[in-house]
């Protein structure tokens, strides 16, 4: 594993592995590892094309008699708004097709997409995340945009759960994962970048060559709102930054 500062502020703890296969068996055992030292604990999940092969690997760990997750609560990022749990297109149901109809947690929550005061519900997000006492340890994945979560650029660093209005580039891209025919929702709620920020552990995913210039504008460009997922990068402990070659492939300094 790499270690590295670049510039004076900026620190992640790195990991460039072969491929795909490799960083979801490498962030599985980290997400084992961490559960395995906190019962009790609050994990913070993502979804997206990147979670699918790690909540897979978690789901063959959990099979194979790995059964940490049963006293962990799961809190997610995000959800749609206008997609309910029944939505195929939902993260609701992302996440219960990959994860938690294989895995039990002792609770896990995600925003409510179609409550019918969205406000009420950003607000009713952070209590639960205050009672929770914070994330332990968050997953991320990375926005070729820099998006965490759905903290699209220019979102403050001190927000907290809000309805993002999500840019053109974020709908064009997650419009792979929606069906023809189907419209990506043109806002989501969001867990904010300051619950991110304050997670005990920050680990990131990310790979594939569509995700290199992304990375490499994470390590090279001034911490800016600009590019929310440089706002992890003060975080101690140091952010840990799994990804494949293809995506490492602009880090040339590393
Ligand atoms: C999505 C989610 C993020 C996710 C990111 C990358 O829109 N809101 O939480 O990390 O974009 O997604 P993918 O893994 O499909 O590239």
């Amino acid at each position: 594993m790499e270690r590295g500062p670049v510039g004076s502020r900026r620190a992640i703890e790195l990991a460039v592995l072969d491929d795909v296969a490799a960083v979801a068996r490498a962030a599985a055992a980290a997400i084992c590892d961490w559960a395995a030292h906190h019962p009790g604990g609050v994990l913070g999940l993502a979804t997206g094309a990147t979670m699918v092969p790690v909540y897979r690997e978690l789901a063959r760990r959990d099979s194979r008699g790995h059964d940490g997750f049963r006293r962990v609560t799961a809190v997610n990022l995000d959800e749609y708004v206008g997609l309910g749990p029944g939505d195929p297109e939902s993260f609701h149901h992302f996440m219960q097709r990959h994860l938690f109809g294989q895995v039990p947690f002792a609770a896990r929550y995600i925003p409510n997409g179609v409550a019918r005061d969205l406000d009420e519900e950003c607000r009713r997000y952070d209590a639960l995340l205050d009672h929770l006492g914070g994330v332990g340890l968050q997953v991320l994945g990375l926005g070729t945009n820099g998006h965490v979560g759905f903290n699209e650029p220019g979102t403050p660093w001190e927000a907290r759960t809000h309805v993002a209005e999500l840019s053109a580039t974020t709908r064009a891209v997650n419009a792979a994962t929606f069906g023809v025919g189907q419209h990506v929702p043109a806002a989501a709620i969001t867990m904010g970048i300051r619950d991110i920020r304050r997670a005990q552990r920050l680990l990131m995913v990310a790979v594939g060559p569509h995700k290199a210039e992304a990375l490499g504008n994470l390590l090279q460009e001034e911490s800016s709102p600009h590019f929310p997922a440089t706002a992890l990068l003060d975080h101690q402990p140091p952010m840990q930054v799994l990804v494949d070659r293809a995506a490492a492939r602009e880090l040339s300094d590393w």
